[in-house]
């Protein structure tokens, strides 16, 4: 299936964009195109969701179809189902509390909620990000669900260990988060913390700050499942986590 194909079929599932707007990508092989150290757009990619290569600012330019590809490809979603997978097996195996203070943390950017549609709009290189067009496409609380988990968030729901969201988004969007998190399924929750608006501090900081606090209030994080280390590294980290892929952005 050609690659305008994907992007229009996940476009019609997905978006209510006109996909003739769609960042068209070329198929890639992603084999021998880093232009510096000649390794693949695939040893790229492993060395980033290894946490071996840390604080990068782009998907270099020429991995942008790869990445692409990667994302849109079906190649994401299957990895996603990989890590959602283990995460079931680790839930079915779970002895739960009777206090209900058993929680699963989940991050929302690229974790709940996926902003594929804005990426694949804009592209996946050093373009993509624009802090003014991303808020509009926040506001539009128009992200769908990653489809595993929101697997899992339902499995935890049913066995009555409660989700918190913790997201480095800020409290000004809170409205949009909320309604776009209810209008893919995520219906309920035990707390949606989100950023003080204007909090610069570092997210890894940030989000195992208030892990702590959730600990000290009585939590057992029972499970904590993110797309960036800073979602999962940070005392204490949760009593297992979960790493899903994000090859397109690194948040400290
Ligand atoms: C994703 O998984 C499906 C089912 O296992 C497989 O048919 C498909 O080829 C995979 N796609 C990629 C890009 O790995
Ligand atoms: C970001 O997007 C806005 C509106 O889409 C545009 O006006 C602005 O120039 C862009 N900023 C950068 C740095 O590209
Ligand atoms: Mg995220």
């Amino acid at each position: 299936m050609g690659l305008a194909i994907i992007l229009l079929s996940f476009l019609t599932h997905f978006t209510t964009s006109n996909a003739m707007d769609v960042h068209l990508l070329r198929p890639f092989s992603g084999i021998g195109d880093h232009p510096v150290t000649g390794v693949s757009c695939d040893s790229w990619r492993f060395a980033v969701e290894t946490n071996n290569m840390r604080g990068w600012l782009t998907v270099p330019p020429t991995c942008e179809n790869y990445i692409g590809n990667y994302m849109i490809g079906g190649h994401y979603r299957n990895d996603s189902a990989v890590v959602n997978a283990e995460a079931m097996k680790y839930v079915a195996g779970l002895e739960l509390g009777s206090d209900g203070k058993d929680v699963w943390i989940f991050d929302i950017d690229e974790t709940s909620l996926s902003n594929l549609p804005y990426y694949a709009h804009h592209g996946f290189g050093v373009e993509a990000y624009n802090d003014t067009s991303f808020n509009a496409w926040v506001r539009k609380s128009r992200a769908p669900a990653l489809p595993e988990s929101l697997k899992l968030y339902k499995r935890l729901m049913s066995l009555g260990i409660k989700v918190i969201f913790l997201s480095g988004r800020s409290e000004d969007t809170r409205e949009a988060t909320a309604c776009n998190l209810k209008r893919v399924g995520y219906h309920t929750w035990e707390k949606l913390i989100l950023r003080r608006n204007g909090d610069k501090s570092l997210a890894v900081m940030y989000k195992s700050g208030v892990r702590k606090t959730l600990v000290k209030q009585g939590y057992e994080i029972v499970g904590n499942i993110g797309d960036q280390w800073s979602d999962i590294l940070g005392s204490p980290e949760g009593d297992r986590t979960f790493k899903l892929p994000d090859p397109m952005y690194y948040l400290s």
